[in-house]
């Protein structure tokens, strides 16, 4: 069997949590007793070919962090901290910069408040991205799609050619990296990696993802969460 490409995985965990409406930032909120982050970052360790994890931290949290990782014995020589932006796609370019990730062939990017990705997505991601350049996880939508205005229906969108998005999303090293070189040169800073390569003209193509790898951005997503936890 060949051996897997050599990949450096990124973490964004710079954000202040606003929309969560609790003062500690959700990337470090307890999910079944251990905080996302964390959960994020030991699954980031163990998928086969990882040579580097990038987190990229607001800088009056980097002892939080550091604490964590010792408390949790993750502490690994691949675990390099970044500032944090004032965006994702600034934290995700500060991240990119880091010497570690010019010797990867692959650049996974991870929210860090997504703690329930599997080494099966994780599997999928890698295997897509190494045949195609670049692989994101994607899911159908079920609910009706409107546009609407002030509160009033403008039309009806198809969403047989919606889908959601989610991370990780893998990317071919130099795909990645000049596809941010531009994102940020222009303060362009889209929601996702994707966009950023589909901006200056990269297929991106899509994988499934896994409905349980929800994005903890309400209390309710926690207590989603910690429910999957526990049956499984
Ligand atoms: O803001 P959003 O919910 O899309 O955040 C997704 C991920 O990006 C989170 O893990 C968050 O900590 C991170 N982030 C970041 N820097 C920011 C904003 C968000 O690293 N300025």
């Amino acid at each position: 069997m060949s051996s897997p490409p050599t990949l450096g995985i990124i973490i964004p965990a710079g954000g202040s949590g606003k929309r969560f409406g609790s003062t500690q930032p959700k990337q470090y909120l307890p999910i079944a007793g251990i905080p996302s982050i964390v959960r994020s970052i030991t699954t980031a360790g163990s998928v086969p070919g990882c040579t580097t994890i990038v987190v990229a931290v607001a800088q009056d949290q980097k002892d939080v962090v550091l604490s964590l990782l010792d408390e949790y014995g993750i502490m690994d020589q691949r675990i390099h901290l970044v500032d944090g932006g004032h965006e994702r796609a600034v934290s995700v370019g500060h991240a990119l910069q880091h010497p570690s990730i010019r010797e990867v062939e692959l650049v996974a990017v991870h929210d860090a408040v997504r703690p329930l990705a599997s080494a099966e997505l994780w599997d999928r991601l890698v295997k897509g991205a190494s045949v195609h350049g670049s692989a994101i996880p994607v899911l159908p939508v079920v609910d009706t799609l409107k546009r609407v205005a002030d509160d009033v229906i403008i039309e009806t969108i198809d969403r047989s050619t919606i889908r959601r998005v989610q991370t990780p999303q893998v990317f071919r090293t130099e795909l990645i990296t000049e596809a941010y070189r531009v994102g940020m040169a222009e303060s362009w800073y889209g929601t996702d990696c994707a966009s950023l390569c589909e901006r200056i003209g990269v297929p991106v193509y899509c994988v499934a993802g896994e409905e349980h790898n929800i994005k903890i951005t309400t209390p309710f997503d926690v207590l989603v969460a910690e429910l999957f936890l526990t049956r499984n």
